[in-house]
């Protein structure tokens, strides 16, 4: 008889980590596990003895369909960073006491680089002390910034959404062309990775230009030469849409966002709440060129639009939360599992497995020959890398002309049962 699953969701969500997690309850029932346990609020809410039983929350395949349609971290998240274990070693001691305490076998972590390191400490004390768990980590971030993996799942859905809302915002300011100059600045998330900033560019096609200037957080930003740049743009057309990266930085370093205030909170992992850049630049460019300026920030919608799921990415994302309870069931530990690039055209994709140490901590950024010459764009290599994963769609359940999502936490909610 098999012990017992507990996975948890941490880090920023995407669109399509509660098909991960689908995946995760899906095999681990069918591999024979006894429960699946879900973490409330990850390693930190675990820690409290927060976690449920999933079976109490997804009765059946109605239920795992819209988990998979469900933005945000159906089990709730959080960006705690575990001590180093000779630092702290009660920590451990605690949590694997939890982990005996519910007959734990597999412990999987649904989420991006800094959760890897979770992986790593957890799977690292195991192996230490003997510890019968096995630790394996699920990748998921808009982000993909995560090494290794061709790709990470979250990405592809955010990505289409950027194209999809770049294309949307040039339509808007196109309208206003005539006789009024405007420039609009659109902030994309991706940290220190361009990724998602350069998708931006699947916007441009037969019916829209696509975003004239795409600032990736790679190449360092200089402020007087990208209002040069637009001041060029103004004297030969009328609109004109720019695409940067949150995590645009001058050539010391300084993010521009920091120039803004409300860059100042920090997560337990150092890293700056980054948000402001458009709205510095368009205040700029309106300050020195004097033409009507919009900032558009994307903000949590780029990651919680899962009415624009792609499907490629809901199913890679459902299929590497299986490959996490296959490979902990094989006997792996200390692992992320990542997705395999087979083909581009068709599109084929598989799952392996890679030492978690590689991954976790490391980011993983644009190549600097995928972005151009320039500095403000990305090369067709860029495109063809991303546009497979943007592909196909997965029908929302609509109720009431909204789509339906899964929740645990309201009461009196009641779907299924
Ligand atoms: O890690 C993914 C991410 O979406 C980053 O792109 C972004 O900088 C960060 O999360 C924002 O996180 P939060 O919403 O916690 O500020």
């Amino acid at each position: 008889m098999k012990g017992n699953v507990l996975v948890g969701q941490s880090g920023g969500p995407t669109a399509v980590i509660n098909s991960s997690l689908a995946g995760v309850y899906k095999t681990a029932m069918e591999r024979g596990f006894t429960r699946v346990y879900g973490m409330r609020y990850g390693i930190q809410g675990f820690m409290q003895e927060q976690y449920v039983d999933l079976a109490d929350h997804i009765k059946n395949e109605l239920d795992l369909e819209l988990l998979k349609r469900t933005p945000s971290a159906y089990l709730g998240t959080c960006r705690y960073k575990l001590p180093e274990i000779h630092d702290d070693k009660s920590v451990y001691e605690r949590i694997f006491e939890l982990l005996d305490k519910l007959d734990i076998e597999v412990f999987v972590y649904i989420g991006g680089n800094d959760s890897m390191d979770t992986i790593r400490k957890l799977s690292d004390y195991a192996l230490l002390t003997g510890a019968r768990q096995r630790f394996v980590g699920c990748p998921k971030t808009i982000d993909n910034d995560l090494a290794i993996t061709d790709h990470t799942p979250g990405f592809g859905s955010a990505a289409k959404y950027i194209a999809t809302s770049t294309k949307e915002i040039i339509c808007d300011a196109m309208g206003f062309s005539y006789n009024k100059k405007n420039v609009t600045i659109i902030e994309i998330m991706g940290r220190n990775a361009g990724w998602l900033t350069g998708a931006s560019a699947l916007a441009a096609g037969e019916d829209c230009e696509g975003p004239d200037m795409i600032y990736l957080p790679e190449i360092s930003f200089d402020v007087d030469t990208f209002v040069a740049k637009v001041k060029d743009l103004l004297e030969k057309k009328d609109v004109v849409v720019v695409a940067v990266s949150e995590g645009i930085h001058n050539a010391e370093g300084k993010y521009i966002c920091e120039f803004t205030s409300g860059s100042e909170t920090k997560d337990a992992f150092g890293h700056i709440q980054m948000t402001g850049t458009a709205s510095y630049l368009a205040q700029v460019v309106s300050q020195q060129l004097g033409c009507k300026t919009r900032a558009v920030e994307l903000s949590t919608l780029q990651r919680a639009a899962a009415h624009m799921a792609s499907l490629v990415d809901v199913n890679e994302a459902f299929a590497v939360g299986g490959a996490t309870i296959k490979a902990a069931d094989e006997g792996a530990s200390g692992v992320m599992v990542v997705i395999e690039r087979v083909s581009d055209d068709p599109y084929q994709s598989t799952t392996g497995v890679y030492d978690v140490h590689r991954i976790a901590n490391a980011e993983k950024v644009v190549p600097r020959d995928w972005i151009n010459k320039e500095g403000d764009g990305v090369e067709e290599e860029f495109l063809d890398y991303v546009r497979p994963l943007i592909q196909g769609h997965l029908n929302a359940m609509m109720v009431s002309g909204l789509p339906r999502h899964l929740s645990m936490d309201l009461k009196n909610y009641a779907w299924s049962k």
